[in-house]
């Protein structure tokens, strides 16, 4: 019976070339039933699995996955793409000449769903290789597009695409280190001062610190800060060194940890002007991975740097993943653009001008009007369902809500209400208000609440 296993173990392999022969349904569910045997947190058994057989979304699938690899790959530094370009993975002919594909997915309200999931996928691709089918775990860098390609809600997260398939070839065994390589006993720990050091990192992570000094990423969960501070790796700059280049594809956030960084644009007759000078706790970079657009003003670091840097497929991935690093993320942002003087959030706020909820967000105005320490009323009106005309108001004092008040309910639920609203029209008054406080967090907390309520509404409507 052992044996049997470890012959399992060492015959299984990602297999990425397969023959066009069917795989029957049945057999397709006998590996899934596999999956669904697997341990899970509190059995919480946090996955869900989407079947892709048609031509026609195999096709659908491949075309966006190799759009977003190649948009990945322009995105990693030149020795990364070298080296990736001569692999073999980078072709995706798995994902149309398998005849299943099985797109896995997390719920992502459950608790350690990412972890479950991929035992179920480990349970699976064992499975797989014991009828002596073929799997392999492919992740697309926008993991999140594939819901919207799909129809499928955001409350599944997809942790894998696993093609499943007769193998046309079976690849040689790839080496594996000696397992006496990888397992220490503790007394061989703290004899090794490296391991000694990647110890203690890990119950007193600087950098963790640090994101907790920052205010906006303070009101961050522990379990969110921690998500997002995996992600981050540190760069150094020495004084003088270029950053970021203008016109360069972005390829990283960042958040300055120390040090300052100059932000230079051409004036026009081909010199640098240095237009701002960013400091501790400030960011960069978001912008061209947002837009796509190549990078519109050079960074320099001004003294030596050190900066925490996300991956631009990281970045995005956490900003749709994770609605309150979302807010976190646009606050450090407004921070920036306040500074830079480019913001047309600013610029609309500052002159007191009327919009429409659906070009900017009260979430958004909120957080302009708290790092710009606005004092007045924000007028706010909606339609709702039945074609009412509602109307509201939100007071703000030296850029903190005091309260919100609507015609039937005041303070904190008149806030969540109105930030619920999609659409309608607004008006910022300037003017004194007094700091009479009717609601009972400040203005990021109040944003905070209201998003983790709509998530939690969303979520209900979806299940
Ligand atoms: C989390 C995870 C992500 C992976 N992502 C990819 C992928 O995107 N593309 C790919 O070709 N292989 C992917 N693989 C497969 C690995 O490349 C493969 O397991 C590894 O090279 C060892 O080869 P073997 O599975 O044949 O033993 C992934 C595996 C894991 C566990």
């Amino acid at each position: 019976m052992a044996m049997e296993f470890d012959s399992l173990l060492n015959a299984r392999r990602s297999i990425r070339e397969f023959s066009k022969k069917p795989v029957s349904e049945d057999d397709v569910m006998k590996v899934l039933e596999a999956a669904t045997l697997a341990p899970s947190s509190g059995n919480l058994q946090p996955w869900e699995f989407i079947l892709i057989t048609s031509d026609e979304d195999k096709k659908k699938l491949r075309e966006f996955c190799e759009e977003s690899d190649k948009e990945w790959l322009d995105r990693v530094d030149e020795a990364t793409r070298k080296k990736l370009s001569k692999k073999k993975e980078i072709s995706l002919d798995f994902l149309t000449d398998a005849p299943c594909i099985i797109l896995c997915f997390g719920k992502k309200n459950k608790e350690q769903w990412r972890e479950s999931v991929w035992m179920a996928i480990a349970l699976m691709t064992l499975k797989a290789a014991d009828m002596e089918l073929g799997t392999i775990i492919y992740t697309p860098p926008r993991s999140s597009a594939v819901n919207e390609l799909f129809n499928i809600s955001h409350h599944l997260s997809l942790a894998a695409v696993c093609p499943i398939g007769v193998p046309a070839k079976v690849p040689k065994a790839r080496p594996r280190t000696p397992v006496a390589e990888k397992t220490k006993t503790v007394e061989q720990i703290s004899s090794e001062h490296r391991l000694t050091r990647e110890f203690t990192r890990r119950t007193d992570d600087p950098i963790l610190s640090f994101m907790k000094r920052i205010p906006v990423l303070s009101y961050l969960s522990d379990v969110n800060r921690e998500e997002l501070r995996r992600r981050f790796f540190i760069k150094k700059f020495d004084k003088g060194e270029a950053i970021l280049n203008r016109g360069e594809p972005g390829t990283y956030y960042y958040i300055i940890a120390n040090g300052l960084v100059e932000v230079l644009i051409d004036d026009g007759m081909g010199n640098e002007k240095v237009v701002s000078v960013l400091s501790s706790g400030e960011c960069f970079g978001e912008m061209s991975i947002l837009s796509g657009e190549p990078t519109s003003a050079a960074i320099r670091a001004g003294t030596q740097v050190f900066c925490l840097a996300l991956k631009s497929t990281d970045f995005l991935n956490l900003v749709e993943e994770y609605p309150s690093i979302n807010v976190a993320i646009t606050k450090l942002i407004a921070t920036r653009l306040r500074k830079t003087n480019l913001s047309l959030v600013e610029a609309t706020v500052l002159q007191g001008i009327t919009g429409r909820l659906s070009m900017i967000s009260l979430s958004e105005l909120c957080q302009a009007l708290s790092v710009n320490q606005r004092s007045g009323i924000l007028e706010m009106s909606h339609i709702d369902d039945s074609g009412a005309k509602i109307e509201g108001s939100i007071f703000f004092s030296q850029g903190q809500v005091t309260n919100a008040v609507l015609p039937d309910v005041s303070g904190d639920e008149a806030f969540y209400t109105m930030l619920a609203w999609p659409d309608g029209e607004f008006i910022f008054r300037q003017e004194e208000v007094e700091p009479d406080f009717k609601v009972s967090a400040d203005t990021m907390g109040l944003l905070m609440e209201g998003m983790r309520r709509m998530d939690e509404a969303q979520i209900k409507d979806e299940v």
